[in-house]
């Protein structure tokens, strides 16, 4: 015989929430109002509106990876990533020939953005013995800026930005996160990247060939805009997004962590791990959902 969970699903942007043994039994025993209707019984139904039914309560709750490892998580994330979804804000007021209407002065907007996580390769080069070689900070994704771009634009006005980055692309190579629960896009790990636009100005020589090299691997169609390329249809810079605080949502509240992650540790932490940087693991030796 099965036993079934009932699980609210407060809303799609929020975590499923598993009540807890009293909870469930309050749920269950339907003194609140709550039927289970016929076709729920087989773990596969729906209930009325936002409320499933799962098969296998009484299986202990898988454990949360630790805060450390969704730092891992998010910054493997960044690392396979080619495009995210930058925020910025339309300066106010606009500038007096700003193409844009005058009610967007001050507006967020949001557009995806090609990105690379290529950091590393502008200090791998460093002269000789660079003892800070290891120690620079890492996870601020690389952009090629077009100065045409809206985002670009803004960010050259004063904006900060806010970078969005997801894996729910990978959604048909995962498997249902709850046994009887359909695949589930809000079940899998996004994160945001909150900072700002600097240009990158300390590479040039082999730091900046390896920059291009490792950016143009990962968008190889970018060729056509690199900076000071002859004949290139837009001006452009290298750029990275200096990142001050990492918001992460690594999928469900019960078996993910949802919130903001440790800075220093985002910086810290490089594909093969540092010791002494949380557990001494690098993003290398994690694996996101459905690799
Ligand atoms: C950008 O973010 C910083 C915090 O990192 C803040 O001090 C500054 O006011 C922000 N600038 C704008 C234009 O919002």
């Amino acid at each position: 015989m099965h036993l079934y969970k009932l699980i609210s699903c407060v809303s799609i942007a929020n975590a499923l929430v598993i009540p807890g043994p009293d909870l469930e039994q309050a749920f269950l025993s339907n003194e609140h109002g709550y039927e289970l209707g016929s076709g729920y019984e087989h773990g596969q139904g729906y209930g009325h509106e936002d409320t499933v039914y799962i098969q296998g309560a009484g299986q202990p709750h898988t454990q949360r990876p630790s805060r450390f490892e969704s730092v891992l998580m998010a910054r493997r994330l960044l690392a396979l990533a080619s495009t995210g979804i930058a925020s910025t804000n339309f300066p106010d007021p606009l500038p007096e020939h700003s193409w844009a209407p005058r009610e967007v002065a001050g507006q967020s907007i949001a557009l995806p953005e090609y990105i690379a996580d290529c950091e590393s390769a502008t200090s791998a080069t460093g002269t000789g013995d660079d003892k800070d070689k290891d120690q620079k900070d890492g996870g601020n994704p690389t952009l090629l800026a077009l100065n045409i771009a809206t985002t670009f634009r803004n960010t050259a006005a004063g904006s900060n930005i806010s970078l969005s980055i997801d894996w729910w692309d990978h959604l048909d190579r995962t498997k249902p996160v709850y046994p009887g629960f359909p695949l589930s896009a809000a079940g899998l790990p996004r994160v945001t990247l909150m900072g700002y636009v600097e240009p990158i100005e300390d590479v040039d020589g082999d730091a900046e060939s390896a920059l291009q090299k490792c950016y143009v691997e990962r968008h190889p169609d970018s060729r056509v805009w690199l900076p000071h390329r002859k004949g290139s249809p837009h001006a452009s810079f290298w750029a990275r997004l200096v990142v001050t605080q990492v918001y992460w949502i690594g999928g469900f509240g019960d078996l993910q962590q949802i919130g903001w992650l440790d800075v220093q540790d985002w910086k810290r932490v490089t594909r093969e791990g540092v010791d002494g940087v949380g557990d001494g693991r690098g993003w290398g030796d994690i694996k996101l959902p459905g690799e």
